[in-house]
């Protein structure tokens, strides 16, 4: 097997973003750009990565973790200078190097595989990946000469007028012979408009040379949108959430208006599952078969059961069953876990709890810190107590139990098995299984008080 590398080109500020984020780690459908580009590359059997990182370096490698090397490109001095930094960690090995950009989210794997396929089976020194557009400002152009062979790449900025009606772009992703790659890289100049080194005018250099040079051009030019700019940013965002939902409408799961609907790529959804209108579901969330979500929701890395109903909601890092009612407007907030059956409804707040099957809390409650076994009714306005002003503290609530409105459960407390907390009460003690708590005054009607006043 012929070595595969692949060399990530993270280093740029992103000037044109006016961000203080760094470019390759603006989002799209919820995940940075050059994750995007890692987790596809994942998938096409790299024996070596090589992210090149420059400004934001730590950040950036704190989104990508070790799942690639770095380099580091101290100053940006192009993307030829760029993919020099990978030079101390993949020369004199053999084999073919993919040099991809971070600002291309949208370049899917099978994509990446069909250009090494076209590069071996022409043999090619190095092969761009091309693509025609009609809007192709500010890309480098791909001029070829009468019998079509590529001569080499014009950026925007150096192109003349002639030039620039060229529709042919270059996507910014090529595969090259890696020895041939770094030997023609000391020969590219920066005499050009940028002063910079591009890595593109090793097309030249190597057609110069007599070298084989290929381009494989895709269909798709919305795939590989180069996002530079804000407005790049957001068609980029709208592409990829036309490619995510109509997968998921080819799974069979139902979107009532897909413009308004945002799933992120590692989102998992079943099949007769309905999304309504401003749904959200972000990160590695899984959504079971035949549920409701939305309108108006957002989840987030959270596991959804079958046949829930998630309406005008909240749910990040949670666990939902099966036959769950969630909302309108409740808060499920990191470390819930709800059992099947379960009932919560309007502004009803839950963290780091647990609620056995069937329990119920349908209006105006907080409940965090809490295990609240099976057949539980938590009633309107109920809160537990959780926090002394330095710790936090557990309340659990056995199965059976009833608790009545408004009630103040004070931790560290117990209501027993199939105990009644009398509506109003401020409980600070355990109570015992199968008993009645009342915690509260005793009311006195002053009887006659209106005329006597
Ligand atoms: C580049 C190509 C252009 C192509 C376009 C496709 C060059 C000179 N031009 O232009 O032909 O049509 O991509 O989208 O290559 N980077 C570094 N270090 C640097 C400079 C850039 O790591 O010194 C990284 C950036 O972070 C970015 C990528 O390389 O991820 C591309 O750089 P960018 O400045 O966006 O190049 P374009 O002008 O878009
Ligand atoms: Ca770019």
């Amino acid at each position: 097997m012929i070595k595969r590398f692949a060399i990530v080109l993270a280093a740029g500020k992103g000037t044109r973003m006016k961000s203080d984020l760094y470019k390759v780690l603006h989002p799209v459908c919820g995940k940075p750009m050059v994750q995007h580009i890692v987790d596809q590359l994942e998938q096409c059997q790299i024996d070596e990565m090589v992210t090149i990182v420059g400004h934001g370096a730590e950040k950036v490698k704190g989104h990508l973790g070790e799942r690639t090397q770095y380099a580091l490109q101290a100053e940006q001095l192009g993307t030829g200078h760029a993919v020099m930094q990978a030079e101390q960690m993949l020369k004199n090995k053999q084999g073919i190097t993919m040099v991809v950009c971070g600002d291309t989210p949208l370049l899917t794997r099978e994509t990446m595989d069909a250009l090494i396929e076209h590069h071996e089976s022409t043999n090619a020194k190095a092969t761009i990946l091309t693509a025609y557009t009609n809007e192709p400002t500010g890309y480098g152009r791909v001029l070829r000469d009468s019998a079509g062979t590529v001569e080499k790449i014009v950026e925007q900025k150096d192109a003349s007028e002639v030039e620039k009606q060229v529709k042919e772009i270059n996507t910014g992703t090529y595969c090259f012979d890696n020895e041939t790659l770094f030997e023609a890289l000391k020969r590219v100049g920066n005499n050009n408009t940028q002063g910079e080194y591009y890595l593109p005018d090793v097309i030249e250099i190597l057609q110069k040379d007599g070298e084989i040079v290929a381009a494989y051009q895709t269909e798709d030019f919305h795939e590989t949108i180069g996002v530079n700019d804000r407005v790049a940013l957001s068609q980029a965002e709208k592409w990829m959430k036309k490619r995510i939902n109509e997968k998921w409408m080819r799974e069979g799961v139902s979107f009532i208006d897909p413009e308004q609907t945002y799933i992120s790529p590692d989102v998992t959804i079943g099949k007769d599952t309905t999304l309504h209108p401003g749904t959200v579901l972000l990160g590695e969330t899984i959504i079971g078969e035949r549920c409701q979500i939305g309108p108006h929701t957002e989840v987030k890395n959270s596991k959804i059961g079958d046949e829930t109903v998630v309406k005008q909601s909240v749910v990040h890092s949670s666990l939902v069953g099966n036959w769950v009612a969630i909302g309108p407007f409740s808060h499920l907030r990191p470390e819930t876990t709800l059992a099947d059956h379960v009932r919560v409804g309007n502004f009803v707040e839950l963290k780091k709890m647990s609620m056995g099957q069937g329990s119920k809390a349908s209006h105006l409650s907080y409940l965090g810190d809490a295990e609240i076994g099976a057949s539980v009714n938590v009633g309107c306005g109920s809160i537990t107590v959780n926090y002394d002003g330095e710790k936090k503290y557990l309340t659990k609530i056995e199965d059976g139990a009833f608790i009545g409105c408004n009630s103040n459960l004070i931790a560290p407390v117990t209501v027993g098995k199939g105990s009644y907390v009398a509506a109003g009460s401020t409980i600070t003690d355990n109570v015992p299984q199968e008993s009645l708590a009342i915690a509260r005054e005793r009311q006195s009607n002053k009887e006659g008080y209106v005329k006597k006043k």
